[in-house]
């Protein structure tokens, strides 16, 4: 089966190749670099012996996209390619509009026009806004904060009226937790342009010695010892994930939500440690102020998706933060 992974050189989508291509399906990846290097899939070929089609394309152009779709039998697609940067959402929401909604919109109808209609959707947790309550289930209330996360709930809503307008479609949306860690290789992991955003690149960064301190955005949270609590998961097992919601949708399940997530939290604090112990230094740190639009706690429920893809995620923070250093450690400039 040839699966296209759009954004597949990225960080998720690469690690997600690694097991398509383990499992024997074929891997055609259209990505337009913006967000990463072609060596990330060279690194994918060299850890599974095997090949990948590689279009350098951008989403927004329809022309290019469907001369991809015409010159190969596409069985499905996972949707990965989008920005990610919440801050830089805020500076640039017409970038990120664009970007985001308008590449699904040129996907779904090239999709449509060449008769493909079964798609993952790279979703986040962060349509749920600040959760009413937590373990947080699919079915609870949504509502994003910044562009970035409106980006998200939009293409959700549309493709959700896309599927009511015709029901042929089989469309799975995965709301994804923190996804954290790497290939255990140390071959493949997350390569951030300029200073990371989220806490694990950074404090691997510092780790590395790249940045002198982490910032703790705050330590008078409602939480066991102050710090923001969040559901780290390993980037493997989210790339495991992806395999289940394609597999399932071999079986017609029409369009479904799955949180993607392990259904614990833990503190700034405690992935600090669980980090030092993996490394075997000391992180420096100081604690600073909350970073605006953060929220006190989120964790799932994934229970969905175990009970409907027999997925779990298996990994705990000790293994994250061991594969996470190894990647950096190894490969201390990134890709570069
Ligand atoms: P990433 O930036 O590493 O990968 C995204 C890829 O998409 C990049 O390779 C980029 O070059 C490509 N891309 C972006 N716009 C494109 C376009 N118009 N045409 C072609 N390619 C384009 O990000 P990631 O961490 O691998 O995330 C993958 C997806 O998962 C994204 O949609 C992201 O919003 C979502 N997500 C990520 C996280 C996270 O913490 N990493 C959490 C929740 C959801
Ligand atoms: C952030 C995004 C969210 C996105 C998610 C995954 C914001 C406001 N939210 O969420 O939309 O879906 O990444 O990409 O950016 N922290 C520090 N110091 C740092 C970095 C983070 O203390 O240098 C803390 C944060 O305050 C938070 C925790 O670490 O409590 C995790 O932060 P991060 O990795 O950025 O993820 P989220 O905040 O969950």
């Amino acid at each position: 089966m040839n699966i296209l992974l759009t954004g597949g050189a990225g960080y998720i989508g690469s690690h997600t190749c690694v097991i398509l291509l383990e499992q024997g399906y074929d891997v055609i990846v259209v990505d337009n670099l913006c967000n990463s290097q072609v060596t990330s899939l060279k690194r994918v070929e060299q850890i599974t012996g095997k090949k990948i089609l590689f279009y350098q394309e951008d989403l927004c152009n329809p022309a290019g996209v469907d001369e991809i779709f015409r010159q190969n039998s596409i069985d499905a697609v996972i949707h990965f390619a989008g920005l990610k940067s919440v801050a830089e959402s805020v500076d640039q929401p017409l970038r990120y509009y664009q970007n985001n909604i308008d590449g699904t919109l040129v996907l779904c109808e090239v999709m449509q026009a060449n008769g493909v209609k079964s798609l993952v959707f790279s979703s986040s947790a962060t349509v749920y806004g600040n959760p009413e309550s937590v373990p947080i289930n699919e079915n609870a209330p949504v509502g994003a904060f910044n562009p970035y996360g409106r980006s998200k709930l939009f293409i959700e809503k549309i493709l959700t009226d896309l599927y009511f307008a015709d029901k042929s479609w089989n469309i799975s949306l995965l709301r994804y937790f923190n996804p954290v860690g790497a290939h255990p290789s140390g071959l493949i992991g997350e390569d951030p342009f300029g200073l990371p955003n989220n806490l694990m690149p950074y404090i691997s960064q510092v780790a590395v010695g790249k940045i002198p301190e982490l910032q703790i955005f705050g330590d008078d949270y409602e939480t066991p010892d102050g710090t923001g609590v969040r559901d780290y998961i390993h980037v493997m097992d989210l790339a495991q994930g992806h395999l289940g919601a394609l597999e399932k949708l071999a079986s017609d399940p029409g369009l479904v939500t799955y949180n993607l997530g392990t259904g614990k939290g833990f503190s700034v604090l405690e992935m600090v440690a669980a980090f030092e112990k993996a490394a075997g230094k000391k992180i420096p740190y100081k604690i600073v102020g909350r970073r605006p639009g953060d929220i006190p706690t989120c964790y799932a429920n994934p229970s969905f998706a175990e009970k409907e893809l027999g997925w779990t995620a298996r990994r705990g923070i000790d293994e994250m933060c061991a594969d996470a250093w190894r990647w950096q450690s190894m490969n201390p400039k990134g890709y570069v």
